[in-house]
């Protein structure tokens, strides 16, 4: 089975051709990605129409590239998959109506993807990851700990009260005049600096629960970066490597926390999204695990951003979990929580 996926929720154009191979190394047989991120890098951030118009230009290109790049034909493809949400409203319809377009002239069936989801599987596509896994998904804009007890069974243990992890990155390098996206550059950054040189209040810790806060840890940061008179380089490493650690330290503990709320008694931790790209953030979680006696699984870092495959392989999961394939009247969705799904 081989299906055809496209992924237009931000700013990457992506199209992948992904097959239900037993063996996870051979399952990806293209996963075109084409960033925007030069394009956005000028303004600090996404400008949802210019990312619409973008896809717009590329599509197409980057769906002949998928195909070729496979070796494969439109009667080759079982089935074509588009995340239809949650994403910037623009870019979605470009991917919704492009997938539906060609769902119509091939006559091959159409299935709508939560591009959370998608993100929420990818370990399951690139290993052998059995259900039930405690999840970490952080992004640019979503931040999620979650008990995956099976496809489309999700059971919500935390979320962030304000802003995702990648938005507090994203908006401390701003802040630094550094380069977007704020993840990759804070982490290039944290490597030359000294995580101990300023002082956070690790958040909501007299709370229950494993739900996260990042907007008082981003004010703290632009207070520290304000009492320095004249930043130097090595001040901007040591915000980045303050800023990373306790961001790192954070997510630990409530996942730790989170832990703790399963019912299911898993025995896998799994990372997923932009932002499970962070080094420090995989180190301490594979130590954590380690302790815990949990396995750690954490997607190649390539497959942690977004991308086509894991919304193809969304699609074969679920495919072979017996549902049904979507009409072509499925709406797009800018905001559609994984508990909707
Ligand atoms: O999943 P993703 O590609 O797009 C969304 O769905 O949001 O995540 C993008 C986010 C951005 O905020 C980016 O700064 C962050 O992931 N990110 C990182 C790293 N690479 C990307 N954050 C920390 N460390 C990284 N290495
Ligand atoms: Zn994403």
């Amino acid at each position: 089975m081989n299906v055809l996926a496209i992924e237009t929720s931000c700013d990457e154009t992506s199209a992948a051709v992904v097959c239900d191979a037993e063996e996870p190394s051979q399952r990806i047989l293209s996963n075109i990605i084409n960033s925007q991120v030069d394009l956005h890098a000028k303004y600090g951030g996404v400008i949802p129409e210019y990312a619409a118009r973008y896809h717009l230009d590329v599509i197409d290109v980057i769906i002949e590239e998928a195909m070729q790049s496979a070796n494969v034909h439109f009667n080759d493809i079982a089935t074509i998959a588009a995340t239809v949400g949650p994403g910037l409203i623009g870019g979605l319809l470009v991917g919704t109506v492009t997938a539906k377009t060609i769902s119509l002239a091939t006559k091959t069936p159409f299935m709508a993807i939560n591009h959370l989801e998608a993100h929420l599987l990818t370990a399951r596509l690139c290993y052998d990851v059995a259900f039930p896994y405690l999840l970490l998904l952080a992004s640019g804009g979503h931040f999620i700990i979650a008990e995956i007890l099976g496809v489309a069974n999700y059971k919500i243990l935390g979320e962030t009260l304000d802003d995702a992890a990648g938005e507090c990155f994203d908006k401390v390098a701003k802040m630094l005049g550094l380069k977007y996206p704020g993840g990759p550059a804070i982490q290039n950054c944290a490597v030359n600096g000294d995580p101990r040189r300023f002082h956070y209040t690790i958040p909501l810790q007299k709370k229950c629960g494993c739900n996260v806060s990042f907007s008082g840890i981003k004010t703290a940061t632009k207070l520290h970066i304000d009492s320095i008179k004249n930043i130097t380089l090595q001040d901007k490493y040591d915000i980045a490597a303050s800023l990373q650690n306790v961001v790192v330290t954070f997510i630990t503990k409530q996942i730790e926390r989170a832990l703790e709320m399963t019912t299911s008694n898993p025995s896998n931790l799994v990372i997923a999204g932009g932002v499970a790209a962070n080094l420090a953030l995989r180190n301490r979680l594979l130590t954590f695990a380690e302790r815990m006696g949990l396995h750690f699984w954490a997607p190649p870092v390539n497959l942690c951003a977004d991308n086509a495959a894991m919304v193809a392989w969304c699609a074969i999961e679920r495919i072979k979990a017996g549902f049904k394939h979507s009409d072509l009247r499925f709406p797009t969705r800018p905001r559609w929580p994984i508990t909707e799904i």
